[in-house]
């Protein structure tokens, strides 16, 4: 996958971007393997809403909440299972190796993705896909798509 940047300028345009990728992730030959995505970026930034487009992309019929109270979200979708992980509350990665996120990365039926992936970023694996999302401005924001953070 190469490096990405897409500049977005409303709301509807980060969920098309995000069903873009999960569709396409679905669609790869190699996808019988785990799949793992950490999102960057401040609080408001969109990684959630990114999520929503990237869920539905998936097949999830589900409303995708934050997970910031609860940490961990698994959804099954055709054949596979996505996961949604917010780290915001975390106090320290093993909070979430506690939660078995070892075991979840292993699993090539996953796919996981991680808000505030920044915070536990020694136990992510070296193959994950890293959404970078800026604020620059009420509605625009810069994505950037890259498998380096
Ligand atoms: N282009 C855009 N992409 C994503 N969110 C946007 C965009 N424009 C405005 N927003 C708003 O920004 C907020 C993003 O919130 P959220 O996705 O919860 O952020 P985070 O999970 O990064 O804290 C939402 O209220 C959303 O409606
Ligand atoms: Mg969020």
């Amino acid at each position: 996958m190469k490096k990405e940047i897409h500049i977005i300028y409303k709301e509807i345009e980060t969920k098309d971007l995000a069903r873009k990728l999960a569709q396409k992730i679905l669609s790869e030959k190699t996808s019988q393997k785990p799949i793992v995505i950490g999102l960057l970026g401040d609080l408001g930034a969109g990684k959630t809403t990114f999520l929503q487009g990237f869920a539905n992309g998936l097949g999830v019929k589900e409303r995708v909440l934050s997970p910031t109270f609860v940490i961990l979200r698994k959804f099954k979708i055709k054949r596979r299972f996505f996961y949604h992980i917010d780290c915001y509350r975390l106090k320290s990665p093993k909070e979430l190796l506690d939660l078995g996120f070892k075991e979840i990365i292993h699993n090539h039926l996953n796919i996981i993705a991680v808000e505030w992936a920044d915070k536990v970023k020694k136990i992510m694996p070296k193959n994950s896909i890293w959404i970078k999302i800026d604020s620059m401005g009420e509605n625009k924001r810069r994505i950037i798509i890259d498998k380096l953070c």
